[in-house]
């Protein structure tokens, strides 16, 4: 008896744990505003995050920078979406960006939309 409720106990623990690192993982921008959130949930189901973070520079820039360096530009809209999906080299630095086939044209758009929306915590 004794062993069943300890096991149990930790287990769920070990679940909670779990979820926590998950939920540490999608939330961890801060503050989080709701298009952080729904950017960040695309950025994963889109595999955007192995390179891309909102608020940190990774493999490729961070999207706050991306959203301050197109500030005012009208076809950075359009631009953007395109490079989602057909990557390309030469804006960042050295690095280059892989084409992503996976992204449907709606999902590019809607990235590139919420990319640019993002205002940075001052
Ligand atoms: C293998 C790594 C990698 C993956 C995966 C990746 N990127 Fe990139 N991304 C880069 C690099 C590197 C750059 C900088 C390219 C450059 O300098 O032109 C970049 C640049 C960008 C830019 C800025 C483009 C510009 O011209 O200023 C945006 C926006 C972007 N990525 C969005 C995304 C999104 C959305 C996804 C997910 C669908 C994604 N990236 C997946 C590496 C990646």
């Amino acid at each position: 008896m004794k062993n069943f409720s300890t096991s149990t106990h930790s287990s769920f623990l070990l679940r909670y744990f779990g979820m926590s690192m998950f939920a540490g993982l999608l939330f961890c921008a801060k503050p989080v505003y709701a298009e952080n959130e729904q950017l960040t949930k695309l950025m994963l189901t889109n595999n955007c995050l192995a390179c891309h973070q909102i608020d940190k520079r990774k493999y490729g820039p961070q999207f706050y920078e991306v959203a301050e360096k197109y500030r005012g530009d009208s076809s950075a809209l359009e631009k953007l979406a395109a490079k989602i999906k057909a990557g390309g080299a030469g804006v960042w630095g050295e690095d280059m960006m892989p084409p992503q086939p996976h992204v449907s044209d709606a999902n590019a758009k809607i990235m590139a939309e919420l990319i640019m929306a993002l205002k940075p915590a001052k």
